[in-house]
């Protein structure tokens, strides 16, 4: 009897010094609070706007003495000037685009009259990234460029919503370094809209270049009225726009290429308008649409878009039809089948988003849906890669093979944009 309690008392004791034991690993393997909430803060990124219980979440970030306001449409913004000088190098006979030069092969040979070129760069000064390259060689135009010694300004324009706001966050990190001011008009007047995300503290290096505009309950009016407004609020809020600033539109989720747009800054002598042939990827950068790229009516110069707008004669990207019409109306094409002039991340969203984003198209009659969709039905498309026709398969992307996969700042970032560059839906034979 006393040996057998003996016993159980000793499994007892073993199990206890077990259990602290456990609890002990368990602590010392856990990381402090801080850290943890910040990469759930940060690879959640998608899904906070979508939950309620996000709110709280983000709450204890908000140090409202330190948070800089970003611009409403209420005050005036000066754009600043900036000379192209020191984007050149100067070497004893030449400068070069600081950017494209070999430097270490112009600083070995002091004799070189040209500027030899990294790849990917081209043109006697290195200044023509190769998307812009092939688009000239391929205009077959006479096209002059001479360099510029103030950079032009860009004022880059697109609308937003809350079910397709997730990638403008991209879109301004993408191009925060070529662009002097986004317009972002947003038609959400949701509590959790993109003007309270920013309030929170999204973008917060990059508000000062934001104007953010709230159309609510716009949506409705046709596109040439909207953008017709927008244009006469930023002339009457930005107090030293030039003739030869550029006027940048896309549509929501479309990302232009960093390169290209600088370009444009830099040298005089491009015909407009400008477009771009984007990438088509849909649901995420790990799928493209068989028909690969897209088409965006996209820069001019704001006294060519002046123009457009006294002649009522402005180009909706919707209206340009297929390739046959794209170079009557176009100066210059930027992108082709291998070089993209940029992105279209089309219902780059979460299964609910993407729902109600269809729900807005079938409403204005831009696709059509016999199909009663639900948050499964969209799960399985995006697992699969299935376009929204139910038929049409998308191309597999990937990111190891393809210079283009996506956006340098999603590839600098791929834990915050997860959901761009894994495909959470893929079933398990995915790798
Ligand atoms: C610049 O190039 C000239 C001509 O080749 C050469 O004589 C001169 O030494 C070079 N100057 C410098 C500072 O490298
Ligand atoms: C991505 O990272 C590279 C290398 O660190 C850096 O040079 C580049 O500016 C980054 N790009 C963006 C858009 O943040």
């Amino acid at each position: 009897m006393q040996a057998r309690l003996d016993g159980k008392l000793a499994l007892l004791y073993t199990l206890l010094v077990l259990q602290v034991l456990i609890v002990v690993i368990y602590v010392a393997s856990t990381p402090p609070p801080e850290l943890v909430a910040s990469t759930t803060r940060n690879s959640v990124s998608f899904v906070k706007f979508e939950s309620p219980q996000a709110k709280q979440e983000s709450e204890p970030l908000v140090n409202r003495k330190s948070l800089p306001s970003y611009r409403t449409i209420n005050s005036q913004i000066l754009l600043k000037d900036i000379s192209t000088f020191k984007l050149f190098e100067k070497y004893n006979l030449t400068s070069c685009w600081r950017e494209g030069v070999n430097d270490r092969r112009m600083k070995k040979e002091d004799d070189l009259e040209k500027c030899v070129c990294n790849q990917g760069w081209h043109g006697s000064d290195c200044g023509q990234p190769e998307v812009v390259w092939r688009a000239i060689m391929a205009s077959k135009q006479n096209i002059k460029l001479k360099k510029r010694k103030i950079a032009r300004r860009i004022i880059h324009v697109f609308s937003i919503n809350d079910y397709n706001s997730a990638i403008a966050e991209v879109i301004v990190e993408e191009l925060y370094g070529v662009v002097d001011l986004f317009v972002i008009y947003d038609f959400s007047n949701a509590e959790d809209n993109f003007r309270h995300k920013l309030a929170k503290g999204l973008l917060r290096r990059e508000q000062h270049k934001i104007l953010y505009v709230n159309l609510e309950g716009k949506i409705r009016k046709p596109s040439r009225v909207i953008s017709t407004y927008i244009w006469d609020r930023m002339n009457s809020v930005v107090m030293n726009l030039r003739d030869d600033d550029i006027y940048v539109t896309t549509e929501p989720e479309q990302i232009l290429n960093s390169r290209a747009l600088m370009f444009l800054k830099i040298y005089d002598g491009w015909p407009q308008p400008i477009g771009f042939r984007l990438r088509w990827s849909v649901f995420g950068f790990f799928w493209q649409h068989p028909m690969k790229t897209s088409i965006t009516v996209g820069a001019c110069t704001i006294s060519f878009t002046r123009e457009v707008y006294r002649s009522n004669s402005l180009i909706l990207p919707k209206e340009l039809g297929g390739e046959v019409t794209e170079r009557d109306v176009l100066g210059l094409v930027i992108g082709d089948l291998n070089h993209y002039g940029g992105w279209y991340c089309y219902l780059c969203q979460d299964p609910a988003n993407i729902i109600t984003s269809l729900r807005h198209k079938t409403k204005s009659r831009e696709i059509k849906f016999e199909k009663n969709i639900d948050v499964p039905f969209v799960e399985d498309l995006i697992g699969t890669g299935v376009f929204l026709d139910g038929k049409t398969n998308l191309l597999r992307a990937y990111k190891s093979r393809d210079p283009y996969y996506a956006p340098e700042t999603v590839l600098n970032n791929t834990w915050k944009y997860d959901w761009l560059v894994e495909n959470f839906y893929a079933k398990l034979d995915y790798y």
